[in-house]
């Protein structure tokens, strides 16, 4: 990082010399730290102009569409590599050699299995509990078979973390899933690949002769891709903001499933098939289009628009692909992905959407591709958080492997100024 300077001169204050770090890719930032020493805050609600720290994990260039993971392109990945080599790469920062990939699908497989008595944590949720709910409980409970003894300032019990982190999470998110429809929970197979195994645990059975197809475990290892990291979001954020406290990191996770779950972020796939339900028909497009214009309506057009993206996203471009790829594969005649398409065409076209930039975004896709494939709609986002347990514990490695300090943001206080008590009997 080469540094520049800033004047900052405000009324009533020293002009101010601060430093600007031109990045290897990206926007100049400009270093507002030494403010507060100064007496002064900044003022960024929602982090629109935030940088919260510097990160080697993931680039994204929202105007060009541009998703780099540790500097290779989100299409490369998806096309000519696997989850569990993304997974490498995002952990160690290279992708890894032969010798290493098959070291490392070794690592994760032989940590697949939960401890036997979280199984009957599962008890504790009705059938029909929501699985993000569900989840969030189970790594609860996952946090306390590894507390005692966790070092978090070890670099060696940091990686088992990792390691223990990615190789549950199919397992913890296939137990939701079974415990919702009243089955058995199925063991995960060694034998298999990480998207087959986790396609096994979801709809095998002790009894049943169930076999992934190709197609099928392709594009559940495309969607594991897609969503392995996403840089500073809001759960990466609350991730590295509940690990910057010294949280144990099974517990940080869980914060960012409960982030994840909200409609803006992870929950928009559930909410996207949900939307596409409630508009029904090519016919009701243009109601529901005028709906998500009108400011005094809360409706928006769920799997449009991002807060980085003011272009295409580029995991939406692969997404669809992979959608008419697995419907044309497995034969299946979507009306879903019809009228998506037509909503698509309609929105991409008018003059609100385009001046306002809001392009589909990769959940708009995900959902009709999950969907394909036989997973229940209240799993998708669970799909969304195990696919990004990986970027997440990535962030948490990257915060507390070098030095840091607790998140405390600041205010702008718009409160009373100090006043009297006044007694109940005279309020
Ligand atoms: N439908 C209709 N209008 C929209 C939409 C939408 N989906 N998204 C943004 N707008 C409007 C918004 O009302 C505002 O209009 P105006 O300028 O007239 O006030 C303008 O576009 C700018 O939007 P914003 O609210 O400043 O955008 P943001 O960066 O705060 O929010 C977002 C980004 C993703 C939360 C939002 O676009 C949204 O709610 N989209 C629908 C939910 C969704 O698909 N989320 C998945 C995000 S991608 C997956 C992930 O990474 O989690």
């Amino acid at each position: 990082m080469t540094e520049k300077k800033a004047t900052l001169k405000v009324d009533g204050h020293e002009a101010l010399e601060l430093s600007v770090y031109t990045p290897t890719l990206g926007q100049e930032v400009v270093d507002v730290s030494p403010l507060a020493a100064k007496g002064l805050f900044t003022f960024d609600p929602g982090f629109q102009s935030t940088a919260s720290c510097d990160s080697t994990i993931t680039y994204i260039d929202g105007g060009k569409g541009q998703l780099l993971h540790r500097g290779y392109s989100i299409e490369e990945l998806a096309s000519k590599s696997d989850y569990m080599e993304v997974c490498y790469a995002l952990l160690n920062g290279e992708l890894p050699n032969a010798e290493q990939k098959a070291e490392f699908v070794q690592e994760i497989k032989a940590r697949a299995e939960v401890p036997e008595q979280l199984k009957a944590v599962f008890n504790g949720f009705t059938r029909d509990a929501h699985p993000m709910g569900v989840l969030l409980g189970a790594l609860g409970a996952l946090s306390t078979y590894h507390h005692e003894g966790l070092d978090i300032n070890n670099a060696e019990h940091r990686k088992e973390v990792a390691l223990n982190l990615v190789a549950k999470l199919p397992t913890l998110s296939a137990m939701c899933y079974k415990h919702s429809i009243g089955e058995d929970f199925v063991a995960p197979n060694a034998e298999l690949s990480h998207a087959e195994n986790f396609l096994t645990m979801l709809f095998g059975g002790t009894n049943s002769e169930y076999q992934v197809s190709p197609v099928v475990a392709q594009a559940m290892d495309r969607i594991f891709i897609l969503h392995a990291d996403h840089e500073q979001n809001a759960s990466t954020s609350t991730v590295r903001m509940a690990g910057s406290s010294g949280a144990n990191p099974y517990a940080a996770i869980a914060a960012g499933v409960a982030t994840l779950w909200g409609p803006a972020h992870g929950g928009a796939n559930e909410a996207v098939l949900k939307m596409l339900d409630e508009i029904g028909d090519v016919s009701n497009i243009d109601k529901f289009i005028a709906k998500a214009k009108d400011r005094n309506d809360p409706f928006k057009l769920m799997g449009f628009g991002h807060r980085v993206y003011k272009n295409y996203d580029p995991r939406a471009s692969v997404m669809r692909e992979s959608c008419h790829q697995v419907l044309g594969e497995l034969g299946i005649q979507d009306p879903k992905l019809e009228l998506a398409m037509k909503l698509e065409e309609i929105a991409l076209n008018d003059e609100y959407f385009v001046e306002r930039k809001l392009f589909p975004n990769v959940d708009f896709y995900s959902g009709i591709v999950l969907k394909a494939l036989g997973i229940p709609v209240s799993m998708f986002t669970v799909i969304f958080a195990l696919s990004r347990t990986v970027g997440w514990i990535a962030h948490w490695e990257e915060l507390i492997g070098n030095p840091y300090r607790i998140a405390r943001p600041r205010q702008l206080y718009t409160g009373s100024d100090e006043r009297a008590f006044v007694e109940i009997d005279k309020r």
